[in-house]
C-alpha cells in the first residue's frame, strides 16, 4: 500500500529499514521523548524492531515519505497505539531530515495520517504529543486540527522536567454505525487494500 501526497509518496516499513531508522532517530533524538533523549542502542532498537514486526497486523505502521518521482528518503511518520475497542490511535514518530525541512512536507505528512485514520479506517480520535519547546511541530498539529487537551511530565534529571503536551483530535465525521477498517499494511495488502475505498491511497 502506498499513501500519495502532492509531493510525497509514504511507504510501510520494512526490515530493509531498520538500521537506517535507528541512525535517523538517534541523529534527532532530542526531540522524542520516549527513550528520554537518550541514544537508541542496537539493543533497544532490535527490540523495539522485532515487537513492532510481530505486533498485531493493523496496530502500529510506521512510513517513511519518499518525494514523489524520486528515490530521496526524506523522514518518517506512524499510526500506532491503534485501538480497536477505542477507535483511537497516535500520531508520531515525525521526522523530516533537515535537509528537506521547510519545505510544508512535514504537514502534507500529518494531514495524509489524519485522513487515512480518520476517512479510511474510521477511527474516532487521534493524539498526538509534542514537547512544549517544540513549537514548530505543535503549529504543524494545530494545522492539521490538533487541539490541546493536557500535558504530562517527564523526569529529565533529578531535578529538572520536561513538558509534554497533549494534544488531540475527534473526527468530524464519526458515525458508529459505520464499521472500522483494519487492515495489514504490508506489500500484500496491495491485493485487497483500500484502493476502492480512498483516492489518496494507492
Ligand atoms: C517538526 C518537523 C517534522 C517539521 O518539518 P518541516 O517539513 O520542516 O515542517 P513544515 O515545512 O511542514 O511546516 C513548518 C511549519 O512550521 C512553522 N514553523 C517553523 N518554525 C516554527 C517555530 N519555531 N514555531 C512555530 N512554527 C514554526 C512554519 O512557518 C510552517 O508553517 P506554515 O506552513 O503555516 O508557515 C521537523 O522540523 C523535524 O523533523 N524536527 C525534528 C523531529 C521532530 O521535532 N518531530 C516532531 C516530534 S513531536
Amino acid at each position: 500500500m502506498k499513501i500519495i501526497t502532492e509531493h510525497l509518496w509514504l511507504r510501510p516499513i520494512n526490515d530493509s529499514d531498520k538500521d537506517k531508522l535507528k541512525k535517523w532517530r538517534n541523529s534527532y533524538k532530542e526531540y522524542f521523548f520516549s527513550d528520554d533523549g537518550k541514544e537508541i542502542s542496537d539493543e533497544k532498537h532490535n527490540r523495539w524492531f522485532k515487537r513492532y514486526t510481530s505486533l498485531p497486523p493493523g496496530t502500529d505502521q510506521m512510513f517513511i515519505a519518499i518525494k514523489v518521482g524520486t528515490t530521496e528518503e526524506i523522514g518518517t511518520i506512524a499510526l500506532y497505539d491503534i485501538n480497536i475497542d477505542e477507535r483511537m490511535a497516535v500520531l508520531g514518530r515525525v521526522l523530516i531530515l533537515q535537509q528537506y525541512q521547510g519545505h510544508n512536507y512535514a504537514q502534507e505528512m500529518v494531514n495524509a495520517i489524519r485522513d487515512l485514520a480518520f476517512n479510511t479506517m474510521r477511527l474516532h480520535r487521534l493524539i498526538v504529543e509534542a514537547d512544549l519547546m517544540n513549537t514548530k511541530a505543535q503549529h504543524i498539529y494545530f494545522t492539521s486540527g490538533f487541539k490541546t487537551i493536557g500535558q504530562r511530565f517527564i523526569p529529565a534529571t533529578k531535578y529538572l522536567f520536561r513538558i509534554v503536551i497533549i494534544l488531540e483530535m475527534l473526527n468530524p465525521d464519526h458515525d458508529l454505525r459505520k464499521p472500522l477498517r483494519i487492515e495489514s499494511y504490508d506489500e500484500d495488502s496491495d491485493k485487497h487494500g483500500y484502493e476502492s475505498q480512498c483516492d489518496n491511497i494507492k
